[in-house]
């Protein structure tokens, strides 16, 4: 679409900029708390508050505690949590059993959350990588990370965690097939309900390092994801993964990282009309904090604009670590 405009002085567009009420008025896009799934991470134990360095303000939670944030988000019309394990070494192994373990944490932390606050929607991502002794997210044989016996375990990993009461799964390891596999998986085995968010454009990226160090995998991985994750330089090809992600059954899609690939959000909610996320991951969070400590940004203005660019680039929300700061700034 081409706006029409009249030549100055008849248009003068500082007229709609003229005062807030105005502003309001005509503002094409706004931020709600609806619009936001808060990331946490679950560690063993009980009462734990672990802080993670790299992102200021962010804790490592235990079940309990856990239990506890997710009231809090449930108060701040927080729609949906996704999960994620800190997970001891020890159970850290190359054929990566633990993922499929009924009671591992976040199956249990998923039962507590549910039992607690049934309203709040939980989101596990569907990924070997915090329980791979050669922190890939997928089976490594002989340095080869293969594909299809990865898929294998991703089944079993999805149905413990339908079972545990996860309400969306997140695959976000990029292994070739893994929607449909798991789409059939849940419809076979009396999931119809379940909901898939597919990790559909899904970067090698830089901008992950923190979240590698909040759930302990930093230690594990030798070398990089770049033959699984994608190139930074494509988004032709990230409108195929989308295509192909939502033709084997996925319910929504994302892009991640969110900032640097605002781009690929606008393209594939404008090409697909499917409800779009991002996942403003943490090392964007890392770098807002950081520059906002410092007093080098307004931290509170450059989080909200961050998140609402992400509005206005089509996406219906965003994955983001300020959740609860921008949920009780929009309740002020
Ligand atoms: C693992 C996974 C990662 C993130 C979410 N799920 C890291 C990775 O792919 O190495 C990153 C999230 C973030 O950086 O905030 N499958």
């Amino acid at each position: 679409m081409r706006p029409t405009i009249a030549p100055f002085p008849m248009a003068r567009s500082r007229r709609l900029r003229r005062n807030p009420a105005i502003r309001d008025l005509v503002r094409e896009q706004s931020l709600s708390a609806n619009d936001l799934i808060w990331p946490i991470f679950v560690r063993d134990g009980e009462n734990m508050r672990e802080p993670v360095a790299s992102m200021p303000g962010v804790e490592r939670l235990s079940v309990d505690n856990a239990v506890r944030a997710v009231e809090d988000a449930a108060n701040l019309d927080i729609p949906a949590i996704a999960l994620f394990p800190y997970t001891d070494d020890a159970l850290k192994t190359s054929d990566c059993q633990e993922a499929w373990n009924p009671d591992n944490l976040v199956n249990r932390a998923t039962r507590a959350i549910k039992a607690a606050v049934p309203d709040v929607s939980i989101m596990l991502d569907v990924a070997l990588d915090p329980y791979n002794a050669d922190g890939h997210d997928g089976i490594v044989r002989d340095g080869i990370i293969l594909n299809d016996e990865t898929l294998v375990a991703l089944e079993r990993q999805a149905l413990v965690q339908a079972d545990a009461g996860a309400d969306i799964l997140g695959p976000s390891d990029m292994m070739d097939g893994r929607i449909g596999y798991i789409r059939q998986a849940l419809e076979q085995n009396d999931f119809p309900d379940t909901l898939i968010m597919a990790y559909s454009a899904k970067y090698a990226s830089a901008f992950y390092g923190p979240f590698r160090d909040a759930v302990g995998a930093t230690g594990a991985l030798i070398g990089d994801k770049k033959t699984y994750q994608m190139d930074s330089g494509n988004s032709d090809e990230a409108l195929r993964e989308v295509a192909r992600d939502i033709r084997e059954g996925a319910d929504m899609v994302m892009v991640k990282p969110g900032m640097p690939y605002l781009d690929v959000c606008q393209r594939v909610s404008a090409e697909f009309g499917v409800p779009t996320f991002a996942y403003q991951v943490s090392g964007e969070y890392a770098m807002i904090s950081a520059a906002g400590q410092n007093g080098w940004i307004d931290l509170e203005k450059a989080m909200m604009e961050s998140l609402l660019a992400f509005k206005r680039a089509g996406c219906a929300g965003v994955l983001t670590y300020f959740a609860p700061e921008v949920a009780r700034l929009l309740q002020e």
